[in-house]
């Protein structure tokens, strides 16, 4: 039975309550694997570049900031193994938007790799160069992410105290409020993950600011 309705509804009343979700084991492994796989792929043709801060005219690379390269996924990939993490983005967006009345429009979304030793200082998706972003999204392909690997996602009140640490762990999503301040810990070991925001504005027009 398919229970992308029910896993969506989780993480929207997640969201609501405490304004971020977890769900472990999100795909069938052979899925997983898939992605995974494609993933690898990608690295091998050299297709990621090194990820910027801000957008257009606000564009610009600071390796202190963040330290991640990242591939857009467009909708040609939209059919590749990612397809089956889509399905679940969609029907998250439904819910959001149905029980919720949050207004998502669309989503955009990249893979993205941390070097060893690298990481993302605190920040938020959303703000005001960028207010479209409405919830963040992170989907972790790390097999055999254990203690000390680091390259934890932590997120943080506005008084800037730690509220949740969540592992990268691989079938891993991480939903949150993308005005949430929130920072990636430096890495032992290469960091792999599909990151995405769902949009109040199609994503063609994210550039209006
Ligand atoms: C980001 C980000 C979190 C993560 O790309 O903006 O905060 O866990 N990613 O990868
Ligand atoms: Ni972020």
């Amino acid at each position: 039975m398919c229970n992308h309705p029910i896993v969506a509804e989780t993480i929207s009343a997640s969201i609501v309550t405490k304004g971020y979700a977890v769900v472990d084991n999100l795909l069938p492994k052979a899925e997983l694997q898939q992605i995974q796989l494609r993933f690898e792929e990608l690295q091998q043709e050299d297709e990621f570049l090194k990820a910027g801060i801000g957008k257009q005219i606000h564009f610009t690379i600071d390796n202190t900031v963040r330290g991640d390269f990242i591939r857009w996924i467009d909708s040609s990939d939209k059919s590749a193994p990612v397809y089956k993490l889509f399905e679940y983005v969609n029907e998250l967006l439904t819910n959001l938007n149905r029980t919720y009345f949050l207004g998502i429009k669309d989503y955009e979304t990249h893979y993205a790799f941390y070097p060893k030793g690298k990481g993302y200082q605190m920040h938020r998706d959303r703000f005001k160069t960028n207010p479209h972003r409405i919830i963040s999204f992170v989907f972790y392909l790390n097999e055999n992410w254990q203690k000390g690997d680091g390259g934890e996602l932590v997120l943080y009140n506005e008084e800037t105290e730690a509220i949740e640490t969540i592992a990268p762990k691989a079938n891993r999503l991480a939903v949150f409020l993308s005005e949430t301040l929130h920072e990636v810990k430096s890495c032992n070991t290469e960091r792999r993950s599909i990151t995405g925001w769902l949009l109040d504005v199609p994503t063609e027009l994210t550039f209006l600011g």
